[in-house]
């Protein structure tokens, strides 16, 4: 009773409350090159100063589009800084996410020609610029794909191919609905959708949501203008009529969306959309409608069948009987396989004379990339530092993916069991190194060749590249390496090659090194400091073991205890005689027997049988 009526109470408080908790979708715009906050026209929207990249250096953009946000910074990336640079920003709470780009040109007068570059998301290629991106005043100026992203951070990355600087103008990581853009069982984790082109048919200016007024968690989404499919086959129309069912979950469309659209002519009853896209990808494409047209008044009076490149996606379509009335939005999703480069979508009138659509949204699905093992991914990145990797290497993102762009001097594998990349091989050699190489190495533990020669790497050989158990090839050869070659080595059953020549180390060569290396492996000492103990090389100078130390202290003591033993002896024998001498000098006659007999007497009281023969032996000498 009393637990029903607290309910009660609680229940209105906690509706109360509870649009306090939502708190609207996480927003995160960065003005890249900028050294302060800054507000764009015409929302105002909120750009903080540039952060979270991994180099580059900041510039004076020149907007390649009158749809780019109106800022003045843009930060470019050149090759000496290394061929791969991100954004890596943390923080970013579990979720589902539009993720934007802006290019940007840098405004220099000696600046010419646009840059090309591939871009990734969490280590997925998502898209690689087409040249003439900066001649068209839309969406080519940007990139954007929605992405789940679930770990905290998004490593957003550039990928140089050898036509210019990459150079970013801005950056938008918009939360959006968990659902949005839900296309079937494959959505969610596996795929990412990078937007192709979102059209508002028979509008004239192209708009963002903002423009739009549109529902915050759409994501701010671009709407080009078309107002024509071509060869006047079509017209535009509009109404200024209110739309029921447009900004709703989980797309949250702008209700101006539907407020205008294209309509077949009288002689092209036809209504055909024709894209270029990249020839075999999947895409996902999202066509809007709504019964503006005054002509049409009822269910039944307008069906159609759409066909993408000839095929039936969706046969009998009538928007009043689908959507509920008229001025009633209806969205219809589709995923297709193209093989060639045109997308052509056709609206066939079976019913009425005229076919009719609002918007069109094409999406590339995009298959998400595994990643590297976190760990070593890690364990590089100390590498890194301790390596002394010069600028040029970059090493930015993740190491193995996108596999067009994996880092130079890292070999790759993908482990199955794992359903991740994991590091096999390092290629590091004459590369300038002057650092040292830390214990850490061997975290990587899937290692199978390591090559550093032809550096200036000092210091220590790890004693810990013993555990990785796969390594094939150690080649440290032409370093400065000193000290000796640890023990551990000997445990490498795989290892094939080993080479240390030209360096400074010294001491044996691990016995269980040397004795398998001389049956199968391959392996060069030469020209070190002094490295000894197998054939080729110096035999060592005998350096004792800590057991041989052992046994030499013990033999020392021993022969000093019986030194000291033997000395006694020879004190006490020593003043029995001269006592005897004394008392023989008194009572001559019985005193050479009484002597023997004390000192025989003595013998046998103090000495073991050897000591008693060698003071034994002595008597006499001593008694003469
Ligand atoms: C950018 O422009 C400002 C003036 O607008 C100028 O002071 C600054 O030096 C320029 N920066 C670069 C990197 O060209
Ligand atoms: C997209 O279409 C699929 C069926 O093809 C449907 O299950 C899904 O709900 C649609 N998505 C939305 C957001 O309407
Ligand atoms: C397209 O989808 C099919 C079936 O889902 C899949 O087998 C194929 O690998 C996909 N192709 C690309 C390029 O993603
Ligand atoms: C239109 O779609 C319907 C239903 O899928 C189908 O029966 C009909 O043959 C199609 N018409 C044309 C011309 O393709
Ligand atoms: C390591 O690199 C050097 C220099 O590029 C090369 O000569 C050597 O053969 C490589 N070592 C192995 C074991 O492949
Ligand atoms: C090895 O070289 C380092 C400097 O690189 C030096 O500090 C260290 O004492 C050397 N160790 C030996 C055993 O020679
Ligand atoms: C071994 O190393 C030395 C000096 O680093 C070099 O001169 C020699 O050619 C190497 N031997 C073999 C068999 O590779």
């Amino acid at each position: 009773m009393f637990s029903l009526r607290l309910l009660w109470i609680l229940l209105p408080l906690f509706l109360l409350l509870k649009p306090s908790f939502s708190r609207g979708p996480y927003a995160l715009r960065i003005s890249c090159g900028a050294r302060n906050d800054v507000h764009s026209p015409p929302s105002n929207a909120l750009w903080y100063k540039d952060y979270a990249y991994t180099g580059g250096i900041p510039g004076n953009a020149t907007l390649p589009s009158f749809i780019s946000p109106k800022l003045k910074t843009l930060r470019s990336f050149p090759l000496s800084e290394g061929p791969e640079n991100c954004y890596n920003i943390n923080r970013v709470p579990h979720g589902h996410y539009s993720v934007r780009i802006f290019f940007g040109l840098v405004a220099e007068p000696s600046f010419d020609n646009e840059p090309l570059f591939d871009v990734s998301v969490e280590g997925t290629l998502i898209y690689s610029m087409p040249s003439g991106w900066s001649n068209h005043d839309d969406e080519r100026a940007f990139v954007e794909a929605f992405i789940f992203l679930k770990d905290g951070t998004a490593s957003l990355c550039f990928h140089s191919t050898g036509h210019g600087d990459p150079a970013i103008l801005a950056i938008e990581i918009l939360q959006v609905d968990n659902k949005a853009y839900y296309f079937g069982p494959s959505y969610g984790q596996g795929v990412i959708l990078r937007t192709d082109r979102r059209l508002s048919c028979g509008s004239r200016d192209p708009k963002f949501g903002v423009d739009y007024s549109a529902d915050r968690w759409g994501g701010d989404r671009f709407w080009n203008s078309i107002q024509t499919f071509g060869e006047s086959s079509d017209r535009a129309i509009s109404t200024t009529n209110s739309i029921k069912q447009a900004s709703k979950s989980p797309n949250f469309y702008p209700e101006a969306l539907y407020q205008t659209a294209l309509v077949s002519s009288d002689s092209q009853p036809d209504l055909a959309y024709t894209a270029e896209v990249e020839p075999n990808r999947n895409y996902s494409i999202w066509l809007h409608f709504a019964e503006i047209d005054p002509s049409v008044t009822a269910a039944g009076q307008r069906v159609f069948n759409i066909s993408i490149n000839g095929d039936i996606a969706f046969g009998d379509v009538d928007i009043v009987g689908m959507a509920g009335g008229i001025n009633s939005a209806l969205v219809l999703n589709t995923t297709v396989a193209l093989s060639g480069r045109t997308l052509t979508i056709t609206m066939h009138p079976r019913k009425g004379t005229h076919a009719i659509i609002n918007a069109i949204e094409i999406f590339e699905l995009v298959m998400t990339a595994s990643k590297t093992l976190q760990d070593e991914v890690r364990t590089l990145q100390k590498l890194k530092s301790a390596l002394g990797l010069p600028l040029r290497f970059g090493w930015n993102g993740d190491p193995c993916v996108p596999q067009q762009h994996p880092w130079s001097g890292v070999d790759c594998q993908y482990d199955r069991t794992i359903s991740k990349y994991v590091i096999d091989g390092l290629g590091l050699d004459n590369q300038g190194l002057r650092g040292s190489l830390p214990e850490d190495i061997s975290r990587l533990h899937h290692l199978q060749n390591i090559n550093l020669s032809g550096n200036s790497l000092h210091g220590f050989i790890p004693s810990s590249l013993g555990t990785i158990a796969s390594l094939e090839i150690l080649d440290l050869s032409y370093n400065y390496f000193n000290g000796s070659i640890p023990e551990s080595l000997g445990q490498l059953t795989a290892l094939q090659r080993l080479y240390l020549n030209s360096n400074s180390l010294s001491g044996k060569v691990p016995a269980a090194l040397g004795g398998r290396l001389l049956h199968r492996a391959s392996f060069n000492f030469t020209d070190n400091k002094g490295l000894c103990g197998i054939p080729g090389l110096p035999t060592c100078r005998t350096h004792l073991s800590a057991g041989a130390k052992i046994g030499i202290g013990l033999g020392g003591c021993v022969t000093f205890l019986l030194l000291v033993t033997c000395l006694m002896c020879w004190y006490k024998r020593r003043q029995n005689i001269l006592r005897a001498q004394r008392i023989a000098a008194r009572d001559a006659p019985y005193a050479k027997a009484r002597t023997h007999f004390s000192r025989d007497v003595q013998m046998a009281r103090h000495h073991s049988h050897e000591h008693a023969r060698t003071a034994d032996e002595n008597g006499p000498s001593l008694l003469s």
